[in-house]
């Protein structure tokens, strides 16, 4: 193995360690930060995802809300729940976990969420700030992925940055980091020809499609670093990414793991946007 591993699990204990220090530092001051979380349905992966976020609050210190409704609860309900929670003055993140049952018009509930309280980052008020450059929340998957970056001293300025997948929750939001810290972007999705040939010129490379395989070896230049967002199952059950891990880090310079690499950050970053969504709401 050439490449060296970027510790998604160690990054996240460190940064969490940092947040509880700053939960009770507000809590002196007699606010505690409080993320609400809405479930809606009994998707297995969502009721996983949706626990541990949970449980990330109170290891942090922080007061959590978890909803959970029945698949046919109508969306008239959940957007009822939703401006109770855009009221409470106790709650300063909202996050209705995704994806909701088809009736449920998903982009609705989330313009519906309080911009200030979009600690998922998937407002299209969040979405536009960040593009432009204002501050405002940053959607937890992309946000972990730069945190990695700078762990490393990963200086992205001038640097070509490929990132596979366009979708609103990282694929953009990625792409738009990467060019807010002055390196050169290039967005790779399901019709670019000849992927290789984009990836092979990269210095970093995010994987972001949510299918495996999708970067092996021969598509990655030596010394680059690769960025694992995906999350699948091998034919042996086995949670892996995007990335052809044993091919790879032989050829890479940095690599993230799955699992270990960028999902624990995913969560890191939510207590993070949610810290910092009661200490502007404290201030
Ligand atoms: N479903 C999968 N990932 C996410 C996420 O980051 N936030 C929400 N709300 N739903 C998700």
């Amino acid at each position: 193995m050439t490449a060296q591993l970027i510790d998604g699990n160690a990054l996240s204990r460190q940064l969490r360690a940092d947040v509880a220090t700053r939960v009770q530092t507000l809590k002196a001051r007699g606010v505690t930060p409080g993320l609400a979380v809405i479930l809606v349905g009994d998707n297995p992966a969502s009721q996983v995802y949706v626990r541990n976020k949970v449980k990330a609050c109170e290891d942090t210190g922080m007061h959590s809300v978890l909803e959970t409704w029945p698949a046919t609860m109508g969306e008239a309900e959940l957007l009822a729940r939703v401006e109770a929670m855009n009221n409470d003055p106790t709650i300063h993140g909202i996050l209705v976990q995704l994806p909701l049952p088809a009736h449920i018009d998903a982009q609705k509930v989330i313009e519906a969420i309080s911009p200030t309280k979009d600690v998922d980052g998937f407002h299209v008020a969040s979405a536009g700030a960040l593009m432009t450059g204002l501050p405002g929340f940053w959607p937890c998957t992309p946000h972990g992925c730069m945190k990695m970056l700078e762990h490393i001293g990963y200086d992205l300025r001038g640097k070509h940055a490929v990132v596979i997948g366009r979708s609103n929750i990282v694929g953009k939001p990625m792409a738009l980091m990467l060019l807010q810290a002055n390196a050169t972007v290039t967005v790779c999705h399901s019709g670019t020809r000849d992927l290789g040939a984009i990836t092979r010129q990269a210095d970093v490379v995010v994987a972001a499609v949510g299918k495996r395989n999708v970067l092996t070896a021969d598509m990655v230049k030596p010394g680059a670093v690769v960025i694992d967002v995906g999350m699948n199952r091998n034919d042996a059950g086995k949670l892996c990414g995007d990335v052809d891990f044993d091919g790879v880090k032989e050829v890479a310079g940095w690599i993230t793991p799955v699992p270990g690499g960028v999902g624990p950050m995913t969560i890191t970053m939510l207590m993070v946007n949610t810290l910092d969504s009661a200490e502007r709401q404290a201030s």
